[in-house]
């Protein structure tokens, strides 16, 4: 399943999807971890220390062997220059799985020991100086996009995106990439705002979202989630000491979360799960190929010089059947 962690600024994205990735990895699942915020800080919240963090590669920079990788020997896909962040796979294309090798993961991903399972976690890299350009920012998110729309995840494997709730996502496919979207809210009217503003833009796209309350104090707070958000609202977290404590850099074990929390991430968890029945991969292709047009017509086809609609392969459906013609 792929599950998006995403929220106004502050909300707790980064906190909820580490401790749902911690919770991940104890039940030995595969998981591969992405953090596709700009701001990147879902190493360190997942127990790197700073160096560690930033010694991460950056899919930001490893687009052209990505691309490359993911091209394949698609005949409709002239060269990895010619790919952009919406191109949809077809017959010849790689395609990713979440448990196997393969040289994307040598490139941009790197184990994380946690709680006695590893992860891979890939980070599209730090917004730096350098990234005044909106092109640049866009192709660093741009390769989580590509990877997601050429990665086939089964049942009890996870992909997990810690992303942001801007309007970056919407601009490109990105919202609809997930089986399930985790809108972080805190109980205020801001927190609530950004929930309707995603719900209307993904209820044309059929997105599922669910509200995780967090840092919900009492009854109050719980009662404003519940009034503004009605059925959306899955489960809520509160203060955890926990967090605050790993925040100080002395992280606990996490078998010592506060027990309501645990439950919650299980709650988290059964939810992902729930999507899996529910999976449409047509719908899936459809979506991916519709946003690549829509990019191919307003910056792509002038930007490569290609007609990049002619990408779309159209007798192709991305899904777990499918064999990748070419091997690496
Ligand atoms: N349930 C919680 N209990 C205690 N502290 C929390 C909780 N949730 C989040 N925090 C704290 O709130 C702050 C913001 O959380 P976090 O960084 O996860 O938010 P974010 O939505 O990822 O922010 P950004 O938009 O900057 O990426 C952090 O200091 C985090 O430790
Ligand atoms: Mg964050």
């Amino acid at each position: 399943m792929k599950i998006a962690f995403v929220g106004k600024g502050g909300s707790g994205k980064t906190t909820l999807s580490s401790l749902f990735i911690r919770h991940l990895a104890t039940t030995g699942a595969p998981v591969v971890a992405i953090d596709a915020d700009i701001n990147q800080h879902l190493g360190t919240a997942l127990g790197l220390d700073e160096a560690e963090a930033a010694a991460l590669p950056a899919m930001g920079e490893h687009l052209p062997l990505i691309k490359d990788y993911l091209r394949g020997d698609n005949p409709r896909i002239a060269s990895a220059e010619t790919m952009i962040k919406t191109t949809p796979p077809g017959e010849g294309s790689r395609l990713l799985r979440v448990r196997e090798d393969n040289p994307v993961y040598d490139a941009c991903a790197r184990p994380v020991e946690l709680e006695g399972g590893t992860v891979r976690l890939m980070v599209t890299g730090p917004f730096t100086d350098d990234d005044l350009g909106v092109a640049c920012y866009h192709s660093k998110t741009g390769a989580v996009e590509l990877c997601l729309n050429h990665l086939v995840d089964g049942r009890d494997e996870y992909v997990v995106v810690d992303m942001t709730a801007g309007s970056d996502s919407f601009a490109s496919g990105m919202f609809t990439r997930f089986d399930l979207t985790f809108l972080v809210a805190e109980p205020t009217r801001r927190g609530v705002s950004v929930y309707r503003q995603y719900k209307e833009y993904a209820a044309d796209y059929g997105v599922a979202l669910k509200v995780v309350g967090n840092k919900v104090h009492g009854p109050d707070d719980l009662d404003f989630l519940r009034a503004e958000v009605g059925e959306d609202l899955l489960v809520t977290v509160g203060h955890s000491d926990w967090v605050r404590a790993l925040e100080k850099g002395r992280p606990p074990r996490f078998g010592t979360l506060e027990e309501a929390n645990r439950q919650a991430l299980h709650t988290l968890q059964a939810a992902a799960d729930a999507t899996y029945e529910l999976r449409d991969w047509e719908r899936y292709t459809r979506q991916m190929v519709h946003f690549h047009l829509k990019n191919a017509r307003s910056w792509g086809n002038e930007r490569t010089g290609a007609d990049l609609e002619g990408q779309v392969d159209p007798g192709f459906v991305l899904g777990e059947g499918v064999v990748a013609a070419a091997t690496a």
